[in-house]
C-alpha cells in the first residue's frame, strides 16, 4: 500500500524529470490545513539553487505534474510552495485499503539492517532510578519501531556488574553486612553498604587499600569475592527485572560489562599492534591527534596498573556485536554526559576499519516541579520502582472515581496501564534532548497531550462499538470478519474527511520515528488523531446517523482505534478496554 506522500513524491520526481530539472527540497504534510494537506518546496529551493523567479519554476513544475487520480489540481502559493489538497474520493479508497491491511499501511524498510540497541543498561549495586526512564522508554520504543519496520533488533542491556565500585561493595559485604536487611531489601542493603564504604573510605586511607585489595582479589577469580559478586549481580537483577516487567521491557541479551572481561587483554594488544594505541607513560592510550574536536582528548584502554576501563570494554563489545551478533547498526540510548565517551569509541572502531554504523542516541535530563534534578526530600535519586508504584496508585484513584464498580482486579490492571502509560509517555510525548519536567498532575491528566487523554479516545471507541452490539475490531480472539467493516465509504462531513485523512497519515509518520530517533513525532501524531477524533465524535453522530453513514462512520472509529492502539504499542503503552 503506498502513502499518499510517496505517490505524491513519485509523480513530482516524474514531473522534475520531464521539466528537465533535478530532485531537490521535500515533500511534506502541510503544516498548515488552509494551504492543502501536501506541499512541497521543490521550486523554491531549485530557484535559489540556480537564481531563478521560484514562483515561475513552480508553475512550469506543475503543467507537468499528473496527480489528478488523488488530488485536485495542485496550486502554488507564497514564495513558490506547490500545494496538494486531497480528493474525498481517493481518502476514501486510501482508508478502505488500510482497512484490509494488518499493517495500517505502514510498509517494510526496502533493506532492512541488523540493529543492536544499547539501551537502559543499569549499573548493578545501585538502584535504578527516574533518570533510567528516559533510556529505557526511548531504547524500547525504538526497538518497537524497528521492528515493526522489518528490521532485525537485538535488544542489549550493557549492565554495568564490573567496575571499582565492587571492590567498596565487597568490603561492605565483609564487614557491614546485616543480613536481616538484606533478606528485607536486598538492593537496598547492598546501596546501603556501598554508599557507607565508600564514606569511610574517602576519610580512611587503610579503608581505600582495603577495598582495593578485595577488588584485585576478585579481579584474580578469587573465590569467596567471585561468590560475593556472583550475588550482588543476581540480586540486583532481580530488582531490575521487576522494574522490567512492569514497564513492559525485555531484552534479547543482558551480556552485561563483566561478558567481555576475557576479550578485554586482546583488545589492548590488537590496538597496540595495529599503531592506533601507544604506550605513554606506563598506560595504553590512543590518542587522536587528527581529530581536532578530540586531539586533546587521549582515550586510556589500560591503566597503569594494568587495570581496563570503561571504554575498554566498549570497544570489546563492538567487536562481539560486530562479529557474533551480525550488526550493521549499533544505536546507544544514553545520556548526554557519554558524548565524549561515545566519540572517541566510535572514533576507534573507524580506525579498526569497521563499517557498522554507530549512533549514540542522546538524551536530556528529567527535571523536578522545581526545574533541578529530580531527587527525594533527602536529596537522592528518585528510586524508579517507587516512582512507578506512585504512578499506579495515583491511576488507580482516577479509575475509582471514573469507574467505581468494576472488581478491584479489573481497576488495578487499568490502573497499570494508565500510572506506567503516563510516565512513559511524558517522557517520549518530549523532544528528547531536551530537559523535562516531571509533573504528576499533568501527566495523569485527561486532558491535552497526555496517555490517558489517548487512552481515553480508544476506550470511547471500544465502547461505542460495545453499544452498537457489533464485534469491535480490536479485543483479542475476535476475528476481523465479524468486525463491522464497511465496503464503501462515504466521507462528507469536513470532521470525518478530516479524521480519514489523519488515519492515512500513520503510515507516513511510523518511519519518521528513526530519522533522527524520535518517538515523539508518533506521540504527537496520535495526539492530534485524538483531537481529530474527539471533534469528529463532537459534530458527526455515529450510531444515531441513517446508513450509509453510519457504517461508514463505524468503519472510521475502527481504523481509529486501531491506529491509536498500535501507535501506542510502538510506544510501549498498552490500551485499557475501559477506563
Ligand atoms: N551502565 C552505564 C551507565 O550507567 C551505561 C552503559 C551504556 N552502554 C554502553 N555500551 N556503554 O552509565
Amino acid at each position: 500500500m503506498n502513502t499518499f506522500q510517496s505517490i505524491l513524491a513519485k509523480a513530482l520526481s516524474g514531473a522534475l524529470a520531464k521539466a528537465g530539472l533535478p530532485e531537490a527540497g521535500e515533500l511534506t504534510q502541510a503544516t498548515d490545513p488552509r494551504f492543502g494537506d501536501y506541499q512541497t518546496n521543490v521550486a523554491f529551493v531549485l530557484g535559489k539553487q540556480r537564481g531563478e523567479n521560484p514562483r515561475a519554476l513552480a508553475a512550469k513544475i506543475v503543467t507537468h505534474l499528473d496527480v489528478t487520480d488523488i488530488s485536485e489540481p495542485p496550486s502554488v502559493a507564497g514564495a513558490g510552495f506547490i500545494n496538494f489538497t486531497l480528493r474525498s474520493g481517493a481518502i476514501e479508497k486510501q482508508t478502505l485499503e488500510m482497512l484490509q491491511d494488518e499493517r495500517l499501511g505502514v510498509q517494510e524498510a526496502e533493506s532492512p539492517r541488523c540493529i543492536v540497541i544499547d539501551f537502559g543498561s543499569p549499573n548493578v549495586a545501585k538502584p535504578m532510578h527516574v533518570g533510567h526512564i528516559r533510556s529505557t522508554a526511548l531504547g524500547d520504543s525504538l526497538a518497537r519501531v524497528a521492528k515493526f519496520l522489518g528490521h532485525e533488533v537485538i535488544r542489549d542491556n550493557h549492565i554495568g556488574d564490573w567496575g571499582t565500585q565492587f571492590g567498596m561493595v565487597i568490603w561492605g559485604w565483609k564487614n557491614l553486612l546485616d543480613r536481616e536487611a538484606l533478606q528485607r531489601d536486598p538492593l537496598a542493603e547492598i546501596v546501603r553498604i556501598y554508599k557507607e564504604t565508600n564514606e569511610r573510605a574517602t576519610s580512611d586511607p587503610n579503608i581505600r587499600e582495603a577495598c582495593r585489595q578485595e577488588l584485585v582479589k576478585l579481579q584474580a577469580g578469587h573465590k569467596e569475592n567471585t561468590d560475593i559478586w556472583n550475588e550482588c549481580v543476581a540480586l540486583s537483577m532481580q530488582d531490575f527485572e521487576r522494574v522490567y516487567s512492569l514497564l513492559d521491557v525485555r531484552y534479547d541479551l543482558q551480556c552485561g560489562e563483566s561478558f567481555y572481561n576475557d576479550q578485554l587483554p586482546g583488545v589492548v594488544d590488537r590496538l597496540l599492534k595495529a599503531g592506533i594505541a601507544e604506550i605513554s607513560e606506563g598506560a595504553v592510550v590512543v590518542f587522536f591527534r587528527d581529530d581536532p574536536e578530540l586531539a586533546d582528548k587521549p582515550l586510556i584502554i589500560r591503566k597503569r596498573d594494568g587495570g581496563f576501563n570503561y571504554a575498554t570494554t566498549d570497544v570489546a563489545t563492538i567487536d562481539y556485536r560486530v562479529n557474533e551478533l551480525k550488526a550493521d547498526t549499533i544505536w546507544y540510548v544514553v545520556g548526554a554526559p557519554q558524548i565524549l565517551h561515545f566519540k572517541q569509541i566510535f572514533a576507534v572502531a573507524r580506525r579498526e576499519g569497521y563499517a557498522v554504523d554507530l549512533r549514540h542516541v542522546t538524551f536530556g535530563s528529567v527535571l523536578g516541579e522545581d526545574r533541578k534534578l529530580m531527587k527525594t526530600r533527602s536529596g537522592e535519586n528518585v528510586p524508579l520502582r517507587e516512582l512507578l508504584d506512585e504512578a499506579c496508585k495515583r491511576a488507580r484513584k482516577i479509575v475509582d472515581e471514573k469507574n467505581p464498580d468494576l472488581s478491584d482486579e479489573e481497576k488495578n490492571d487499568i490502573a497499570q496501564k494508565i500510572g506506567i502509560g503516563a510516565v512513559k509517555y511524558a517522557d517520549l510525548s518530549q523532544y528528547r534532548t531536551t530537559d523535562y519536567i516531571f509533573s504528576w498532575e499533568k501527566m495523569l491528566s485527561l486532558h491535552g497531550n497526555t496517555a490517558p487523554y489517548l487512552q481515553n479516545a480508544y476506550v470511547r471507541i471500544r465502547s461505542i462499538f460495545r453499544k452498537a452490539d457489533v464485534a469491535a475490531p480490536l479485543s483479542r480472539g475476535e476475528s476481523r470478519r465479524q468486525s463491522a467493516v464497511a465496503t464503501t465509504l462515504t466521507l462528507n462531513e469536513p470532521a470525518e474527511i478530516n479524521l480519514a485523512k489523519r488515519v492515512c497519515q500513520f503510515a507516513e509518520i511510523v518511519p519518521q520515528v528513526l530519522n533522527g530517533f524520535r518517538p515523539n513525532i508518533l506521540a504527537n501524531y496520535l495526539f492530534e488523531l485524538a483531537n481529530s477524533f474527539h471533534a469528529f465524535y463532537e459534530a458527526c453522530p455515529v450510531l444515531k446517523s441513517e446508513e450509509p453513514a453510519r457504517s461508514s462512520r463505524l468503519t472510521l472509529c475502527e481504523l481509529t482505534g486501531r491506529v491509536l492502539q498500535k501507535g501506542l504499542e510502538l510506544l510501549g503503552i498498552k490500551v485499557p478496554e475501559k477506563m
